[in-house]
């Protein structure tokens, strides 16, 4: 099983991107990623023989992925000369699903373990750099173009980050480029804090590093910097429209208990 080079937090990419493999066998998917199928098959390729091994649960942070789909493609329509960082990427293929013009140059970064399983698992393509780091280690954006319109996106990554980390980064970039967008997921204050008992986080010897309750606020760390809006998820219409009923039927409930539906919040800034 090739998720074996990664540890820790590297190892969180496995139930998004099995999520997003699973999603691509509905019959009306709400991603329709057919390089996460082929990239989980390689991950694991029993990933579906185990109890719950098909499970649909997960289908909530697809529909997180479509909402940093829709938001890039919309920036990315207006900036055909833009940079995109894609930040903690894992092994989601959003360049291929995508598929911007060959204007866009495109860097996907995480750890240095996990770039060298996606160079194994994900096929190269033109104007795609693969950067493997620390994302708070800075140095990496020395290599990147500073004259143009960015777009960050970091789906799952922010709740790995420290709060100091995190405000480096974000005050880095908006000093560092002339304009452009960040679009990231927090997690709330008590899903932080309870992180440490979340028995997949346990299990892979991790947990979150901070959370926000009003992840707009973030917007103060910055002059330039201004809160654009925020999409949903566990109630999102796409899961709700799309999801197999007993998986709807399951976040409608889950959704009653308190402070579960904002419990992730999809937010995008700009300056
Ligand atoms: C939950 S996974 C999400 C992966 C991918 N964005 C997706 O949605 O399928 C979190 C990812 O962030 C990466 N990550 C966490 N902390 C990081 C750091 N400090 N530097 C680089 N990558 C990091 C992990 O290695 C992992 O691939």
């Amino acid at each position: 099983m090739e998720d074996a080079e990664l540890a820790g937090v590297q190892k969180t990419l496995s139930p998004v991107l099995r999520a997003k493999a699973l999603d691509n066998r509905l019959p009306d998917p709400i991603l329709g990623d057919v390089w996460a199928e082929r990239a989980m098959r390689g991950l694991d390729p029993d990933y579906d023989k185990r109890p719950f091994g098909t499970s649909q649960l997960g289908l909530a942070a697809v529909a997180r992925a479509k909402a940093h789909d829709d938001w890039a493609r919309e920036f990315l329509a207006e900036h055909p000369d833009a940079v995109v960082l894609h930040l903690g990427c894992g092994l989601d293929a959003r360049v291929f699903r995508l598929d911007p013009p060959g204007t866009v140059d495109w860097y996907d970064l995480d750890y240095p373990a996990t770039i060298a399983l996606r160079r194994r698992l994900l096929p190269p393509r033109e104007h795609c750099t693969l950067i493997g780091s620390n994302v708070t280690d800075l140095a990496w954006l020395d290599d990147v173009p500073h004259d143009r319109p960015v777009l960050v996106i970091a789906e799952g990554l922010v709740p790995y980050l420290t709060e100091a980390d995190l405000r480096r980064l974000l005050t880095t970039v908006v000093e560092t480029f002339p304009s452009g967008r960040i679009q990231f997921d927090t997690v709330s204050v008590w899903a932080w804090r309870t992180s440490k008992w979340d028995p997949t986080l346990r299990k892979y010897g991790t947990r979150f590093r901070c959370g926000f309750d009003d992840p707009a606020a973030l917007a103060g760390w910055d002059p330039r910097l201004e809160f654009v809006d925020e999409a949903p998820m566990n109630d999102s219409p796409v899961l709700m429209a799309k999801a197999p009923a007993n998986i709807r039927r399951a976040y409608r409930v889950l959704n009653l208990l308190p402070g579960m539906k904002r419990s992730t919040r999809i937010v995008r800034f700009r300056f």
